[in-house]
């Protein structure tokens, strides 16, 4: 018999996002964003958010099954983002895959978007280990997990206690001047800088607070050590060194996010770190994860950039995960979880 044939949909964010997944085999991802129109607002704007997967849903759907060259009928199976996410966003698409579960009479899961970052690499890189830890960073989250089954076996070590990093690199890139969202403007900046010039500091990695927050991060303190520093330049009337501060702030970020994710590899005695969410594209942290994974005899595993941003593939890899572990799908009165716990994977 052939693998199973899921329809994954995504819309946790500002990303209408469909994918048919076989098995571990990526058939067609299609995404439609609404990031033009909340550029405008400096940050996401929900009702627009939601309003734009309303229009997008179903074009989007029917992109994925043309570009799949599958029907509706095909799918053995529906996997839908539950949450986390903005609550609308995600109500938009959970209640278009109950339309589309009730008419078609396929099952359908409700799944954890943040899990589902790191599930779409398998659709790059083949089967998981027995066991890994996943670190997913992006504008919304920055967490680390720690994974014996993507589908049934997740276990949260740690995750931000204030901003998570790519939303503190799009309000530095909003301090330095930079267009939202800041983070990639920042990432390039901070490639003309030196990244010791400024040494800002490390949150949760010293002290008390590391050995209480081993796997936590925050990146408030950070952000206000930015904001003090180019104050104290303006107050002297000197000019910003904006490339170095992006540099020296980049700096840290890597150096946390790569050192507590590294502690954790080989503190649970895994061999495999997979990096997912959007913040994955940042050159710093890219290099750095090479550089200290090769020194601990860890294999760093980042899927395509394409497939780190929000999309629809996570989502079908996640549902093609749960459906190969034989779990049971959810039930149609499934809610929407804006603030879903890490270790569920699915409702
Ligand atoms: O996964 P994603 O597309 O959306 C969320 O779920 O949040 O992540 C986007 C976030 C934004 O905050 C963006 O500024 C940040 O990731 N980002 C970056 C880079 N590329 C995207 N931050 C730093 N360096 C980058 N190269
Ligand atoms: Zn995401």
């Amino acid at each position: 018999m052939s693998e199973p044939l899921i329809l994954g949909i995504e819309t946790s964010c500002d990303e209408t996002g469909a994918a048919l997944v076989r098995g571990r085999e990526l058939l067609a991802d299609v995404t439609a964003s609404s990031m033009d129109e909340h550029a405008r607002y400096g940050g996401i704007v929900p009702e627009v958010a939601s309003r734009a997967h309303l229009e997008a849903f179903v074009p989007t759907i029917d992109a994925a099954l043309a570009a799949a060259e599958v029907d509706l009928a095909d799918v053995d199976a529906i996997a839908v983002t539950a949450g986390p996410g903005l609550v609308g966003s995600l109500t938009v698409g959970v209640s278009g895959a109950k339309a589309l579960a009730l008419a078609t009479g396929k099952p359908l899961y409700g799944v954890n978007h943040v899990i589902g970052h790191a599930a779409v690499d398998e659709l790059v890189h083949g089967a998981f280990p027995d066991r890994f830890i996943a670190l997913v960073v992006s504008g919304g989250h920055t967490s680390l997990l720690l994974v014996d089954n993507i589908a049934t076996g997740v276990t949260e070590l740690g995750q931000t206690l204030d901003d998570a990093a790519g939303e503190a690199f799009d309000k530095v890139g909003r301090l330095l001047g930079l267009p939202y969202p800041g983070g990639p403007h920042v990432d390039r900046l901070s490639q003309q800088g030196d990244p010791t010039a400024i040494r800002f500091p490390r949150g949760l990695s010293t002290g008390k607070d590391k050995v209480r927050h081993p796997y936590d991060f925050s990146f408030s303190g950070l952000k206000t050590a930015v904001a003090r520093y180019v104050e104290a330049c303006e107050d002297r009337g000197e000019p910003v060194p904006a490339a170095d501060v992006a540099a020296g702030f980049s700096e840290s970020v890597a150096d946390v996010l790569t050192a507590k994710a590294l502690a954790a590899c080989q503190y649970h005695g895994c061999d495999t770190l997979v990096v997912g969410g959007g913040f994955s594209a940042n050159s710093r942290l890219r290099s750095l994860a090479a550089e200290r994974a090769e020194q601990h005899g860890i294999t760093v595993r980042i899927p395509p950039i394409r497939y780190c941003t929000d999309n629809g593939a996570m989502i079908a890899a996640l549902g093609s995960a749960l459906v190969r572990e034989g779990a049971a799908p959810s039930s149609l009165d499934l809610p929407t979880d804006s603030g879903m716990p890490l270790e569920t994977v699915r409702v």
